[in-house]
C-alpha cells in the first residue's frame, strides 16, 4: 500500500504560525481542491514515495548524514542528556518558540540566557511579562515571549505544573503552539511518531517530490503533511524530523543548494531533472550544426499533468534548476508607516542623562515594551513645524515640564522593518537640563542608559538612539573647542599624541556607552 495513505486527520494550518496567529479568523470558501482529501493529492506516485524500499533507503542515509554533520546546539544537547520529561517538554518548546522566525545563530545566546534563569516551567511562570520581554529583547516578534509566559502560567495553574504529553495536548492547550510546533516538540521531547513540516522541510519536500504549486495552498500543505508523516522514522523521529530541518538549513538551501553534497540526492526529482537536463545540452552539443537531437520526454513525470494540484503551474526553467521549487505566492508589499517621536532628556541626581521612555499598549504590536514617545503621522502630515507641535502637545499629556516647539531639534529618519510594516521614525531630540519633570501618567518613566540598555525596548529604539548619539558626536567634535583642540593636536609632537590616545582608550569612560551601541546595525534597513 502507497505510503501516502498515512494520514494525520488533526487539520490546524500552521506552517506561518506566528503570522497566522495575528490574523483575524476567517470562514474559507471550500473550494474543489480543497475537498478532496490528501489521499487524493498524493495520487500521483510522481509525488510521492511508493515503494517501502525507498522510504528506508532515506531515513538511513539522512540519519546516517545527520549523525555525523549536525550542529551541537544547546536544545539538542538538553532533549538527548535531560532525563525528567517534563523539563525536556518545556525546554525543547522555548527552543520551538524561539526558532518561529529568528535563525539558528541569534537563538543560541537567547535560548542560554533563557535556560540559565528559568529552566523549568514553573520558575518561568513566576517570572513577570516584564522581566520575559526584558530576556526577548532583539530577537523580534514579541509576542512569542508572552504567549510563552502566558502558556507556562495555564501549566502551572491549570496543569499541574505539568507539561501536556502528546502531540493533540500540546496543540490544544499551549497558546502559540499550532500544527509544526506541536509535532516539533512532541517528536523531540517525547518520541512521537509524527512528521513536521517547517519551512526547511517544505523545501527539501519540494525539490525531492517536484511539487511546484503554491506551497501555502491548502492541497500542498496537506500533501507535504502527509509525506512528512510518512517518511518520518518510527524509531527515531525526534532525529529525523530534526536531520530534515538541518538538511534544508545547510545543503538544501533557498539560493545556491548544494546538491552535489546532499545525502538524499539519489531520491531527488530536481536533482534528476537537473543532471538530465545537463546530459541532454551536453549531447547536443555533440550533435552536428543544424541535426536536432529528438527531445527526451522526462522519464518520469506527473501522470496527471495538466490537472495536477501539486504539479508547477509554469514550465522549468533551467537556470533556475532546483531552485524551481518551491513556489511561493507573491508577497505583499509592507504597509508604510511613518512615526514621529521624541528623545526626551533631563540631567538625572547624579549628573548623567536620563531618558523619558513610553510603555506601549499590551496588546498589538511590540504589546508591553518601551519606547521613546512617539505618535503615528497621518499620511499628509508633513510640515516640521506641525510634527514640533503634536510632539510638545503630546509630551504635555504625560509629563509636566517646560516643552516649547522651538527646544525640539529634528535629529534625523531611522529604518526599520517590521513583517508586515516599513516604519519610519521622524526622530527629535530634546534636552530639559534640570528640569524635574514630574509624571502626569503611569506608562511613562525616566531611566538612565545603562537601565535603558537593559529594558525591554525593540531594535528600533536602538537604533533611533544611536542616531541620536552619532549625531551628537558630530556635533560635539564640529563645536569650537573641539576644534581648537583639533588645531592643538596637529601642533604637537607625535610621541605626545601617541600617550593621549592611550589615555583615552584606557579612561573607557563616554567610549563603552556610545560603542554599545556603534555594534547593532546600520539604521538604514
Ligand atoms: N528549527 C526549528 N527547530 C529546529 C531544531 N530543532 N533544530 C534546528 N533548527 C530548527
Amino acid at each position: 500500500m502507497c505510503a501516502s495513505r498515512l494520514t494525520m486527520r488533526r487539520v490546524k494550518k500552521e506552517t506561518l504560525e506566528v503570522v497566522e496567529k495575528a490574523k483575524p479568523k476567517r470562514k474559507r470558501q471550500k473550494t474543489h481542491k480543497d475537498d478532496e482529501p490528501s489521499g487524493a493529492v498524493l495520487r500521483s506516485a510522481y509525488h510521492t514515495f511508493c515503494e517501502p524500499a525507498d522510504v528506508g533507503h532515506l531515513r538511513t542515509r539522512l540519519l546516517s548524514w545527520y549523525d555525523l554533520e549536525k550542529r551541537e546546539l544547546p536544545w539538542r544537547t538538553l532533549a538527548l542528556i535531560e532525563p525528567d520529561v517534563n523539563i525536556r517538554t518545556y525546554a525543547v518548546w522555548v527552543s520551538e518558540i524561539m526558532l518561529q522566525q529568528t535563525q539558528v545563530a541569534t537563538v543560541i545566546d537567547y535560548y542560554t540566557k533563557w535556560m540559565k534563569r528559568w529552566p523549568t516551567v514553573s520558575d518561568l511562570s513566576a517570572a513577570t511579562l516584564e522581566e520575559v520581554n526584558q530576556m526577548w529583547a532583539g530577537l523580534g516578534y514579541y509576542s512569542r515571549g508572552k504567549r510563552l509566559h502566558e502558556g507556562a502560567q495555564k501549566v502551572v495553574s491549570k496543569l499541574d505544573g505539568q507539561m501536556p504529553d502528546t502531540v493533540d495536548e500540546l496543540l490544544r492547550q499551549l497558546p502559540g503552539v499550532g500544527r509544526y510546533t506541536a509535532a516539533a516538540i512532541g517528536s523531540i521531547a517525547l518520541g512521537q511518531v509524527t512528521g513536521a513540516v517547517d519551512g526547511n522541510v517544505i523545501r527539501v519536500l519540494c525539490r525531492m517530490r517536484a511539487i511546484g504549486a503554491d506551497c501555502t495552498s491548502p492541497a500542498v500543505t496537506e500533501a507535504l503533511w502527509t509525506l512528512a508523516n510518512a517518511l518520518v522514522d518510527p524509531k527515531r523521529p525526534g532525529d529525523f524530523n530534526q536531520a530534515m530541518m538541518e538538511l534544508g538549513a545547510r545543503v538544501c538551501t533557498p539560493k545556491g543548494p548544494l546538491c552535489e553534497q546532499c545525502p538524499v540526492r539519489s531520491q531527488c526529482h530536481s536533482y534528476r531533472k537537473v543532471q538530465s537536463k545537463r546530459e541532454q545540452n551536453s549531447k547536443r552539443l555533440l550533435v552536428e550544426n543544424d541535426m536536432k537531437p529528438p527531445a527526451l520526454p522526462d522519464i518520469e513525470d506527473c501522470s496527471a499533468s495538466g490537472t495536477c494540484p501539486l504539479c508547477a503551474p509554469e514550465p522549468w526553467d533551467e537556470e533556475l534548476g532546483a531552485q524551481n521549487f518551491p513556489r511561493k505566492p507573491a508577497k505583499k508589499p509592507p504597509r508604510v508607516e511613518r512615526t514621529l517621536t521624541c528623545v526626551l532628556t533631563r540631567r538625572g541626581e547624579g549628573g548623567e542623562d536620563e531618558f523619558l521612555l513610553m510603555q506601549r499598549p499590551n496588546k498589538g504590536l511590540l504589546a508591553g515594551l518601551w519606547e521613546f514617545p512617539s505618535l503615528v503621522l497621518e499620511k499628509e502630515d508633513k510640515s516640521e513645524k506641525k510634527h514640533k507641535m503634536a510632539l510638545c502637545v503630546h509630551l504635555d499629556k504625560h509629563l509636566d515640564a517646560p516643552l516649547t516647539q522651538s527646544s525640539l531639534h529634528y535629529v534625523g529618519e531611522v529604518v526599520h522593518i517590521f513583517s508586515h510594516i516599513r516604519q519610519t521614525y521622524v526622530v527629535h531630540t530634546l534636552h530639559l537640563g534640570d528640569a524635574e519633570a514630574p509624571l502626569r501618567t503611569g506608562n511613562v518613566r525616566w531611566v538612565s542608559r545603562a537601565a535603558l540598555r537593559e529594558a525591554a525596548v525593540s531594535t528600533g529604539v536602538k537604533k533611533i538612539l544611536k542616531l541620536c548619539d552619532s549625531a551628537r558626536l558630530q556635533k560635539e567634535q564640529n563645536s569650537p573647542d573641539a576644534k581648537r583642540q583639533k588645531d592643538d593636536d596637529k601642533k604637537r609632537p607625535r610621541s605626545a599624541k601617541k600617550a593621549k590616545m592611550k589615555a583615552s582608550v584606557g579612561s573607557n569612560k563616554q567610549l563603552s556607552l556610545t560603542s554599545f551601541f556603534r555594534t547593532t546595525k546600520q539604521e538604514t534597513c
